[in-house]
């Protein structure tokens, strides 16, 4: 909890008050402290637990369940390799294998300079398009290897991390 503000520790347990009575309160408060911060780090989880009841191992296994929840803070940009079927079959592990390679990190992880995140997805609704990934909400369709670096090249272009 050291690293965080007290105003960030008030805000988290107005997040826990509001949804207290939901059906589904821990699903709901994990959804907003999301989108509040863009992840969900274990001092938040920690905060959580104490004004919720539901134990630390219980809101990291929900965390780390839903793709949708982070415990890292994402890059600027986000890079969405799909490897639903329809992609996988058409190659979207190479895809995926050469962002990471280029970006020299996992699927999962952000660039140390923090402008880069890969994640996995399952399907994104373009099979039409495959192999498509998706950056930032922008979809890049029927992807091919060679394709990668100049992908990551405009990104870079664009500019630096916030
Ligand atoms: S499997 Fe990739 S878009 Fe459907």
């Amino acid at each position: 909890m050291a690293h965080l503000s007290e105003a960030a520790v008030a805000q988290i347990n107005e997040i826990c008050a509001r949804y207290a009575d939901e059906k589904t309160p821990l699903m709901m408060i994990l959804s907003a402290i999301q989108k509040e911060y863009g992840y969900i780090p274990l001092e938040v989880q920690e905060i959580v637990s104490e004004k919720t009841g539901i134990s630390v191992a219980e809101i990291y296994g929900v965390v780390t369940f839903y793709s949708y929840f982070s415990l890292q803070p994402k890059g600027k940009y986000v890079i969405g390799c799909c490897l639903g079927t329809a992609c996988y079959v058409k190659g979207a592990q190479q895809i995926i294998d050469k962002f990471s390679e280029i970006l020299g990190i996992a699927p999962g992880e952000t660039t140390a300079d923090g402008m880069f995140t890969i994640d996995a997805l399952r399907c994104i609704g373009a099979c039409g398009i495959a192999p498509a990934v998706s950056i930032n909400g922008k979809v890049y369709p029927k992807l091919k290897v060679s394709d990668v670096p100049g992908i990551v090249e405009e990104y870079r272009n664009m500019g630096g991390a916030n």
